[in-house]
């Protein structure tokens, strides 16, 4: 089969992550949730007592990173997808985690890119492009279900006001905002379960 790219962006708990994995597991194609380069970007920085806003240890922290250790357990929290946001806010930190998001979208085989900005910077050349969305609401309580899945608290109102903060930093930082590529399949998933989520989205896939 030849190689596809497909590249997924969206806000938090749209539903991207899911979509990306299943998409992933049926074309049989690696898979990249680049939002885990900001989060062990964020983690590292505070591990080692620097503040979110130090550009060169931020730096450093980036560059530092190997893309198949992450410690997933440590990054998925709340408090943690916050602190990615900030950091990926610092243009130098966005070039330096592009170069390996770039590399692993261009190899041989294919892959899955999800995150914020997929489509329109790290690989405009995707074959295909899905933006997912669903109302804040939505997304709140998809995210304090999966919190209390893990055993996390949840409480849906301090959710939902992350949701929003996170939308609008994302949304409006200088470098790279949250936004769909033009030639992007929009994919409000607000009515519908990852099941149907998926159904939705082979329809965007040429070979499917
Ligand atoms: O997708 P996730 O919630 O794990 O991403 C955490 C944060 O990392 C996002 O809120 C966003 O600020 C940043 N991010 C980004 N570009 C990406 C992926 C994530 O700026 N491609």
């Amino acid at each position: 089969a030849p190689r596809v790219i497909i590249a997924i962006d969206g806000p938090a708990a749209s539903g991207k992550g899911t979509l990306a994995k299943k998409l992933a597991a049926h074309f049989g194609l690696p898979h990249l949730d680049t939002g885990l380069l900001y989060r062990a970007t964020a983690r590292a920085l505070l591990d080692t007592g620097e503040r979110l806003d130090h550009v060169e240890a931020a730096v450093a922290a980036a560059r530092g990173l190997a893309l198949t250790d992450f410690d997933e357990a440590r990054l998925r929290g709340r408090a943690m997808g916050e602190a990615a946001s900030v950091v990926a806010a610092i243009p130098a930190v966005r070039t330096t985690l592009a170069k390996a998001q770039r590399g692993f979208a261009l190899r041989p085989e294919g892959a899955v890119l999800d995150g914020r900005d997929i489509g329109t910077v790290i690989c405009p050349e995707a074959d295909v492009k899905i933006f997912v969305t669903a109302s804040p609401q939505t997304r709140a309580q998809r995210r304090a279900l999966e919190l209390v899945g893990r055993g996390e608290p949840a409480d849906y109102a301090a959710i939902l006001e992350d949701i929003r903060i996170r939308d609008e930093r994302d949304s409006n930082r200088a470098v790279a905002p949250l936004r769909a590529a033009p030639d992007a399949h929009p994919l409000d998933t607000t009515a519908l379960d990852a099941d149907a989520t998926f159904a939705a989205a082979l329809r965007f896939v040429p070979t499917a």
